[in-house]
């Protein structure tokens, strides 16, 4: 049984609010996982009232096409709602939230407070909510949910985690990344811990290399401030592509609760060979979309975005090789790649096995044997496909890549944002699906040699045409000439080589 609690947003006004938090909690008071009595604040700067504010998440909802026949849940969903305009460096707004928590009765006294706000604004609210006794555990828990960025870089991150532990216990915060909520991203871990079959092969003997890639054809949508400071290393590496790398690489947990699971995570991080400033070219790439064409639209350069300065360096590509140096993994290079306006919108850990040790059928008509792949599809194609080698029929011995696919979701079953599972884990105190301190910590570690080599040089970046598979120097990182990209999860996939880039 969930206990019930209120939720405070803190910018509910933004777009975080209307684009995931309150769909995913209306879709959970839909299916009754909402404990009764909850109730959502939303604390904002516009001048709304209570009415206004209800007619907005109507208006959020429909925009998303998921009121429809939910008339009644929607009637159930409003009585929870309530608006409280209020300014985040106002300390009095903050008394006025205190006042509701400790003497309306309508207002349970468990509290989560979500900081749906701009990096800059964390420091002013986390001081207010310490200074006005909100976060202390006197009549109930309380507790904070932050949303990446965790910081700019590593001291950033250090300096922004020391004011944090001023005000709240780690185990009151719940940093999120929203990838840990996406089912498949879970699915990592079942299918390597609730199958016995490849823990024997996940390792450096059978495992050649591995792939993380996540591309998108979308550009900016928006966001040019934002990202101009950002970069696609910090966006997208540095955060979720790493909580990718730890989860396929790490040593079975001695359980799934939290720590054990972080626990893990970070013995991963920390084993991450470090890239000296000199070594970064080696390691890392980086690229800015062009003019191009995404599908069949043209679509501007990142330079000709609203919010980009003319002269910009910023990556919309980014690209790293990283080894870790332990005893499972020696020798393995790790592949993560991400990039803004590419030829699809793709996620996908790749598994590539090594060459079968003798060629047996070198005899025969059989060519080059290929290696088997193990291809984990995390969207939009959720999927896990192993490629394997079979004779093609006929009488010559030849042979062809098949698929054997377990793809476990069909178009008919439901899809849940992942903003549904992680709010539910808030509400139930679970840290699982969250990062602790160090694991934000290690993973900024590992990126920072290249940010500062990267910040140091304003020159020149390289360039890829939007609507293609990014630059083609990017090949460099690889180790061998047999190395390359897989774009795609499909068997053609597998035959792409440097050359055909
Ligand atoms: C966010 C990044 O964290 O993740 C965005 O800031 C990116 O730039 C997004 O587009 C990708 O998430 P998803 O769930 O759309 O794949």
């Amino acid at each position: 049984m969930i206990e019930s609690s209120t939720l405070v947003i803190f910018g509910a006004t933004g777009s975080l609010t209307r684009l995931k938090l309150i769909p995913a909690l209306f879709k959970l008071d839909v299916d009754k996982l909402l404990p009764e009595g909850m109730r959502i604040l939303a604390f904002a700067r516009r001048p709304w009232d209570q009415e206004k504010w209800l007619s907005e998440v109507a208006q959020m909802l429909r925009a998303l096409q998921i009121d429809g026949a939910n008339q009644e849940a929607f009637e159930r969903f409003r009585q929870r709602l309530y608006y409280l305009q209020g300014d985040l460096n106002d300390f009095d707004a903050y008394q006025k939230v205190k006042d509701k928590l400790e003497n309306d009765i309508e207002f349970p006294t468990n509290a989560i407070f979500y900081l749906s706000i701009r990096p800059a604004d964390f420091g002013v609210v986390s001081e207010n909510l310490g200074r006005s006794g909100l976060v202390e555990e006197k009549h109930g828990w309380r507790r904070v949910v932050i949303e990446k960025p965790f910081g700019y870089d590593l001291l950033s991150a250090q300096v922004l985690q020391k004011g944090f532990h001023k005000n709240f216990g780690e185990h009151q915060i719940f940093r999120i990344d929203h990838y840990l909520g996406k089912a498949t991203v879970q699915n990592v871990l079942v299918f390597r811990f609730a199958n016995l079959l490849l823990e024997p092969l996940w390792n450096r003997n059978y495992i050649d290399h591995i792939q993380i890639t996540h591309s998108e054809t979308l550009g900016l949508d928006a966001r040019g401030g934002y990202y101009e400071a950002a970069g696609a290393l910090r966006d997208m590496i540095q955060s979720h592509l790493m909580q990718l790398l730890a989860l396929v690489a790490m040593e079975p947990p001695v359980s799934m609760q939290a720590e054990a699971l972080r626990d893990e995570k970070v013995k991963v991080l920390k084993s991450i060979r470090p890239i000296p400033q000199n070594a970064v070219h080696a390691h890392a790439f980086r690229a800015q979309y062009t003019r191009g064409i995404v599908g069949t639209e043209p679509v501007v350069g990142y330079l000709e975005e609203d919010g980009v300065a003319q002269n910009s360096t910023t990556e919309t590509y980014a690209a790293l090789k990283l080894y870790i140096d332990n005893w499972r993994w020696r020798g393995v290079p790790f592949y993560l790649r991400t990039g803004k306006r590419m030829a699809e919108a793709s996620s996908a850990i790749c598994i590539r096995f090594k060459h079968p040790p003798h060629q047996l059928f070198h005899a025969t008509q059989v060519e080059q044997l290929r290696p088997n792949w193990l291809l984990l599809g995390i969207q939009p194609h959720e999927c896990m496909t192993l490629e394997v080698q079979v004779k093609a029929p006929g009488l010559e011995m030849k042979t062809r890549s098949m698929g054997l696919d377990a793809t476990y979701r069909s178009d008919l079953d439901e899809k849940r944002d992942a903003y549904e599972d992680l709010l539910l884990d808030v509400l139930e105190g679970d840290h699982s699906l969250f990062l602790r301190y160090d694991e934000v910590e290690w993973a900024w570690r590992v990126v920072d040699p290249i940010l500062k080599v990267w910040s140091m040089e304003r020159e020149f970046i390289n360039s890829y045409a939007a609507g293609t598979w990014g630059p083609r120097g990017t090949y460099r990182l690889f180790d061998r000439d047999d190395q390359f990209w897989r774009h795609s999860l499909t068997l053609e996939g597998s035959d792409v080589s440097a050359e055909a880039y």
